[in-house]
């Protein structure tokens, strides 16, 4: 994607441009990404899944250079162009994770059985308000992929059901929607996107295609859609998807792999 992303600009996909490549880490696409087709304010960091009205409080640390190298340890002379494989977490991450598996190899039974319980529930304390649900609700898995199979098998199809995704979903979840429709009644239909185009075409595809599936006597069971594509790294529009959704009673299964 060259040495910018593309991003929403009101309704056209533009290149952002970056003087030091910070700009394609998941954090900077965050602070990039503008409001879906109706006008919502600007993030300057991940906002509320549940109130995306929302806005965060601006890091102390400034996006761009200074966020790159205050907080990462990428080597100077590595510059990264691909914000859709192989992030990057910050180095006080890094620093905690490397201290809690001293803590754990020093006392393995104490820690794991006594202290990693409370630290789980501070963690999803912590996440509980970025995605609108109570803490009870917060389950961490390994990775989005993890997460998208978890919903998918775990939920039960019957005759007539169906699945509307796009065609630009991750591979590795396409292929997980292709599995249960293999294994269960469930039937798959996908809406292509082919960018450029407007958030409101977006939308206006994912309609169309629901009340066809309707119109053939089928019922959306589900729609899969993600907050930030892999390729090309735009924001789609999922809050009015979501609202779209809801109008039918339709399931939300959001792959925000690249949110928060
Ligand atoms: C939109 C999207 N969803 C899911 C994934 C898979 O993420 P993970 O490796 O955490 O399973 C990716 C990876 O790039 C992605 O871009």
């Amino acid at each position: 994607m060259g040495d910018g992303m593309l991003t929403g600009e009101g309704r056209r996909w533009r290149r952002v441009s970056s003087s030091s490549g910070q700009s394609l880490n998941q954090v900077t696409v965050r602070s990039r990404l503008l409001s879906s087709f109706d006008s919502r304010p600007v993030y300057s960091q991940p906002s509320t899944m549940g109130d995306p009205e929302k806005r965060a409080p601006e890091p102390a640390v400034p996006f761009g250079l200074p966020m790159r190298s205050n907080h990462f340890i990428y080597d100077k002379a590595y510059t990264p162009l691909n914000h859709g494989s192989y992030g990057a977490f910050p180095a006080a991450v890094r620093d905690y994770r490397i201290q809690l598996q001293d803590q754990i190899e020093a006392r393995p039974d104490p820690v794991i059985r006594n202290t990693l319980p409370s630290l789980l529930e501070q963690a999803r304390t912590a996440v509980a308000p970025l995605l609108g649900v109570p803490t009870h609700e917060v389950v961490f898995v390994p990775n989005a992929t993890t997460a998208v199979n978890t919903v998918l098998r775990n939920l039960a199809f019957d005759e007539g059901d169906v699945i509307v995704h796009f065609s630009t979903a991750y591979g590795a979840c396409e292929k997980t929607i292709d599995y249960v429709c293999e294994t269960t009644p469930l039937q798959s239909t996908s809406v292509t996107l082919e960018y450029p185009m407007e958030d409101a075409e977006v939308v206006q595809k994912f309609i169309e295609r629901v009340e066809n599936v309707y119109q053939g006597g089928r019922k959306v069971k589900i729609a899969m859609f993600d907050t930030v594509l892999t390729f090309p790294g735009v924001r789609m529009p999922w809050e009015a998807l979501v609202k779209a959704c809801k109008t039918w009673g339709i399931l939300s299964l959001i792959d925000g792999g690249f949110w928060i």
